[in-house]
């Protein structure tokens, strides 16, 4: 825990990461903010600030996955505390969602991304963190300053501290070389693989060209989300094909969408290192095999460095 001058700067929680957002405060040594989130009978949102902000530096934590009530919480939110006079709104975003979408792939799509960029700055954000955005050049989407933070060094210590006999950190598909080189930087007695993945449907995927050698070795599935596992799963069989001796997977955002869990726990894969951007710890019949760290500490350290205008760049190269 570290103490920040509390008069500052105030952090608020929105809906959608009740428990990171308190072990974010935990870390920071204060309270969260008073705020009043609830609903219209209808179902519309409603949202009062609960105390007094002007001419604060207010740090909003919120993700923003699916269902879309959580981007629309997290602009309301934003709307409430710009009129309430803050002097700046940092949106903080653990897992971004709608980041899928980037760039045009077929004709009359949208940009979805880019759209929720927009979004978000118009309704009063003046920074926004995030932590492993799906890609990089979300960033670019944004004219205000957007911190992406990365949890991959969390979760490659994780592993170094399991002391896996030659471990290969295994890229899913080539989108994640970057992550997995990342997660490799913190095991230094690894290897590297790369799968070529093709996406036949958004459930099913074909992963079965592999750039580089499993054979009688540990697998470390590294990617940034896990939404139905089918990425995960098919992968993992392969490698199991190609001589790997066990598989373990890791990724910053358990977003685990319809069966994946129960999919997960029946596939090979020895054990799923996830971290809490997603509050995968309220699902019920979680498997065991499923392993939650938390970015509490990256998120908080870099809320304190911004209040007192220290240099952020370190958590990017470094960590914690
Ligand atoms: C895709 O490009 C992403 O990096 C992940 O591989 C993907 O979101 C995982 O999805 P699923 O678990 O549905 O295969």
């Amino acid at each position: 825990m570290v103490r920040v001058r509390l008069e500052e700067f105030k952090v608020f929680s929105g809906s959608s990461n009740e428990i990171l957002s308190k072990r974010i405060v935990e870390y920071l040594g204060i309270s969260a903010g008073k705020i009043l989130v609830t609903r219209f009978p209808d179902g519309e949102i409603y949202v009062r600030c609960l105390e007094n902000v002007r001419g604060k530096e207010i740090f909003v934590i919120q993700s923003t996955y699916s269902p879309s009530d959580n981007i629309v919480e997290l602009l309301i939110m934003i709307d409430a505390l710009k009129r309430a006079s803050a002097r700046s709104i940092c949106a903080v975003i653990p897992f971004f969602g709608y980041a899928r979408q980037d760039r045009k792939t077929k004709s009359r799509e949208p940009i979805s991304a880019k759209l929720m960029a927009n979004l978000i700055t118009t309704a009063g954000a003046s920074r926004v963190i995030s932590v492993d955005l799906h890609a990089g050049q979300i960033q670019g989407f944004f004219d205000i300053p957007m911190d992406n933070l990365t949890a991959y060094l969390i979760l490659g210590r994780y592993f170094r501290e399991k002391g896996l006999k030659e471990p290969v950190i295994v890229a899913p598909d080539v989108g994640a070389v970057h992550r997995a080189t990342q997660f490799a930087g913190e095991i230094p007695t690894s290897t590297q693989a790369i799968f070529v993945k093709k996406r036949l449907s958004p459930e099913e995927v074909e992963t079965s060209r592999l750039i580089g050698d499993v054979k009688g070795k540990s697998v470390i599935l590294v990617d940034d989300a896990i939404h139905t596992g089918g990425t995960l799963i098919s992968a993992a069989e392969e490698v199991l094909r190609r001589g790997a001796v066990e598989v373990y997977a890791s990724a910053t955002h358990g977003v685990f969408a319809g069966d994946a869990l129960e999919k997960l726990d029946h596939s090979p894969i020895k054990e799923i290192v996830v971290t809490d951007t997603m509050p995968v710890e309220k699902r019920i019949n979680l498997p065991e095999k499923v392993k939650v760290l938390t970015v509490a500490p990256l998120i908080g350290e870099a809320i304190r460095r911004i209040v007192l205008h220290e240099s952020v760049s370190e958590l990017f190269e470094k960590g914690l």
